[in-house]
């Protein structure tokens, strides 16, 4: 696996992103609840591929700083920052040591569906509380670890609705799905527990404010039915302590 991985994939992902519901139907706005107002808050976007998070946060007021590891997908949030300028910096880091992240400078961190495929999520969550000023807030999403398992599938109930079939929960690791249409297909992710998300989490000085699962609705329910059944995101805000 290349040390970025989102390179191989960088103008796929951009247009997946455009064409998939599941991001301007659940994570944008999901995300964007849990953040509240950004008027004058300085924000990191962590991980912030080709910048749909960063551009929604700078449009509603904030100053934003875009870090991730994929030239390539930062070289496409560079271009839309020339066809509509918000003033967003962008920079090329490793969530793992953040080394080109200033300490205690930011307001609020978001991490928007990329703490999945990094390998030392320890790692990327003291980074997180370390840019943090004291009292900071972070919120992030992800793939539902409950429900987005290795071995797990849409299967049909006998009344003919849609039901999620879970297995492999315990089984934390890297894989990749046989569905080649989707982010895991290309570059894959680490499957990890709720429990182990949450915990190195509290571990790294970030506590837990709220959770939110939503259910999908609107088009992105026509494409997954079932996703109205069992949530498919899921979203936390925690505080730097
Ligand atoms: C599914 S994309 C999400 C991108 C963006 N947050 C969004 O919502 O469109 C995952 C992102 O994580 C980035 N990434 C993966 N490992 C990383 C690491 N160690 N440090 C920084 N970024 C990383 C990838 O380059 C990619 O942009």
């Amino acid at each position: 696996m290349s040390s970025a991985p989102y390179d191989a994939i960088a103008d796929w992902y951009d247009a997946y992103l455009r064409e998939n519901p599941l991001y301007a139907e659940v994570i944008l706005p999901g995300m964007l609840a849990l953040v509240g107002d950004v008027t004058g808050q300085a924000i990191c976007d962590l991980a912030c591929g080709q910048g749909f998070i960063a551009r929604e946060l700078a449009r509603r007021g904030a100053r934003v700083t875009g870090a991730d590891l994929s030239e390539k997908l930062l070289a496409l949030a560079q271009r839309y920052e020339a066809s509509e300028p918000l003033g967003i910096r962008y920079l090329l880091t490793d969530a793992q040591d953040g080394a080109a992240l200033p300490s205690a400078a930011f307001d609020g961190v978001t991490c928007g569906m990329a703490l999945m495929p990094i390998a030392d999520l320890r790692a990327a969550l003291q980074t997180v509380r370390r840019i943090l000023k004291a009292g900071g807030w972070f919120v992030f999403s992800i793939t539902h670890p409950c429900y987005q398992t290795p071995r797990s599938r849409w299967v049909t109930r006998e009344d003919g609705g849609a039901a999620r079939e879970v297995s492999g929960y315990f089984d934390e690791r890297y894989w990749t799905s046989a569905n080649s249409s989707g982010v895991r297909g290309q570059v894959g992710e680490y499957h990890r527990t709720l429990a182990t998300y949450l915990n190195t989490l509290i571990e790294a000085g970030l506590a837990l404010e709220r959770l939110a699962e939503p259910q999908a609705a609107g088009r992105s329910a026509q494409a997954v039915p079932g996703a109205r059944e069992a949530p498919s995101i899921l979203l936390v805000r925690a505080r730097a302590v």
